[in-house]
């Protein structure tokens, strides 16, 4: 039976957006965050650069994040080749992966399920799962030759448990990309490498912003108390202190705070851990 292990309370509003300090030397921990130019992504990659790690990102556009990042190439992560392309150079350049964020992500404008086109539909499985899985298949091996593991954090939503009508689509693809992980932790259970979700409600960032109006977004989570929690499975697997089992789901909502979800054991999967 899933059990509820943590809580804590969104952190405040608004991190300033201030330079990196990075402490990092060549034996540095490297993290590869996917889509880290602006919202969520670029404030997981601030975080951890803060906290001494050398980043690698991506992101449809060629400008980086201006980070202080080792790499920065304009991929496309729902184009397998590109994908491929990219990873080659990670590998070639740096040769070490302690976390990857898959966070790029993609959702339709609100739009009932029967006027939804396939495009959509094909496009927020592209990037929201089939780019998650092109990363993870890639660079699993060589997190897998690394004595200490490394961490997968998976990206994916609340609409992943709890489906936005409107929103059938990404809520689908977000889903798909729980279960990912959740299988993905299942079949090599030894926390080599350990594989969490996580599952933010609405954020106050660009994506929100352009779904629902500025003013919906600002009433949305902070981002940057999600990249904290982002940053603390990373580098500790752990949050608030307390171990997170691989496989885990973590919820984060405006008014209920955080929670981590359990692996479902049985066909009762997360209910009731739910907000209500
Ligand atoms: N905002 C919310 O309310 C909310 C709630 C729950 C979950 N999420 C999830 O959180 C993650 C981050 O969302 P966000 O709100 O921070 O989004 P955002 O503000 O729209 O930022 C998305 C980032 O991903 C990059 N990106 C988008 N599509 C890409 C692609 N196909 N390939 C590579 N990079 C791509 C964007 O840069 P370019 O445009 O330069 O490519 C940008 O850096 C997403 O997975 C999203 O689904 C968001």
């Amino acid at each position: 039976m899933p059990r509820t292990s943590n809580r804590s309370s969104p952190g405040p509003r608004r991190a300033k957006a201030a330079r990196p300090r990075a402490r990092h030397s060549s034996g540095a921990p490297v993290a590869l965050i996917t889509g880290a130019t602006r919202g969520l992504g670029r404030l997981v990659a601030l975080a951890l650069v803060r906290r001494g790690y050398r980043v690698v990102t991506c992101s449809t556009s060629a400008t980086p994040p201006g980070l202080g990042e080792l790499l920065h190439r304009r991929v496309d992560v729902g184009d397998p080749s590109a994908v491929d392309s990219f990873v080659r150079s990670v590998v070639a350049k740096v040769g070490r992966l302690d976390a990857l964020v898959n966070n790029a992500g993609f959702a339709n404008p609100p739009t009932p399920l029967p006027r939804t086109s396939e495009e959509i539909v094909r496009r927020s499985f592209a990037t929201n799962v089939l780019g998650p899985y092109a990363f993870l298949r890639r660079l699993l091996p060589l997190m897998l030759r690394q004595p200490h593991g490394g961490v997968v954090i998976n990206v994916a939503s609340r609409a992943a448990l709890v489906p936005v009508p409107g929103l059938a689509a990404y809520s689908a693809s977000k889903a798909a990309l729980l279960s990912l992980t959740l299988a993905a932790a299942k079949e090599r259970d030894d926390e080599r490498v350990a594989y969490f979700a996580v599952c933010p409600g609405g954020m106050d960032t660009g994506m929100r912003s352009a779904l629902f109006g500025a003013s919906d977004a600002r009433r949305q989570l902070d981002p940057s108390h999600v990249a904290e929690v982002v940053v603390e499975l990373a580098s500790s697997r752990s949050i608030a202190g307390r171990r997170v089992r691989s496989g885990s789901a973590i919820l984060i909502t405006r008014d209920a705070g955080t929670r981590v979800l359990d692996w479902p054991e049985d066909e009762r999967g997360y209910r009731g851990f739910l907000p209500p």
